[in-house]
């Protein structure tokens, strides 16, 4: 798979800074300072480092991510999920893990709060375009999770989101990438069923 620059040009949605930081931060542990210094310069930004609360177009996400994949040979999927899998622990060391710890102390209680998780962190990122879910068939050990995005090609996010999420509860899960379609407001809608034993 090709890497996601092309197919990500939308420059009007801005992201918090936050999220490139943890880019930053997981290439530097995974492949040092000077690989970090390539992948801005081929990104095209001047400058090193990103501020947590400014918001950048994500449009400088979907470089950085397309510059991260010439540089290291990853595809935008191992990419996407090495991210999504880092997020939860990043987020949680940034000074985060009380808005994870009120979301639940179980998997499936934690996915059934997430859209409460984001209302949370809109109190302090005051002009964050959050995603939706919706929780559906949930048995006792699975449930099908629907994604909402005004953001496209984010669906390997979530699956490393979900396996990180396997890793803070103790769980092996099993994470099936199902369905994209649209929404009749034209967001993304991405279903992910979710299994796990253990724990
Ligand atoms: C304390 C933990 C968390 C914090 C502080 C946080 C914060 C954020 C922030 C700042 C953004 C960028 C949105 C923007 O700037 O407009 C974001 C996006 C996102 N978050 Fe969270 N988040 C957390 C946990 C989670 C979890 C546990 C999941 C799912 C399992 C998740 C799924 C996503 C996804 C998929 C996006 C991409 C945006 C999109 O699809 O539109 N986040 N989050």
């Amino acid at each position: 798979m090709s890497p996601p620059r092309a197919r990500f040009s939308d420059a009007e949605i801005r992201m918090y800074g936050l999220l490139n930081r943890a880019v930053r931060d997981l290439v530097v542990a995974n492949f040092g300072e000077s690989t970090w210094d390539k992948i801005r310069a081929r990104a095209g930004l001047a400058e090193s480092r990103f501020q947590a609360m400014e918001q950048y177009p994500d449009s400088v996400t979907y470089e950085l991510v397309g510059a991260l994949c010439e540089e290291t040979g990853m595809t935008a999927d191992q990419a996407l999920e090495a991210f999504g899998e880092y997020w939860i622990q990043y987020t949680g060391a940034e000074g985060y893990e009380h808005l994870l710890e009120a979301s639940g102390d179980t998997l499936p209680e934690f996915l059934n709060n997430l859209n409460d998780l984001h209302t949370r962190v809109a109190l302090i990122f005051t002009h964050l375009s959050p995603p939706s879910f919706l929780v559906s068939d949930e048995t006792e050990q699975s449930l099908v999770l629907h994604y909402f995005s005004h953001r496209e090609g984010l669906g390997p996010v979530m699956v490393g989101l979900l396996r990180g999420l396997g890793a803070r509860f103790n769980v092996d899960v099993v994470v099936e990438r199902e369905v994209m379609q649209r929404t009749d407001d034209n967001r993304v809608h991405e279903t992910f069923r979710v299994a796990w034993n253990g724990a």
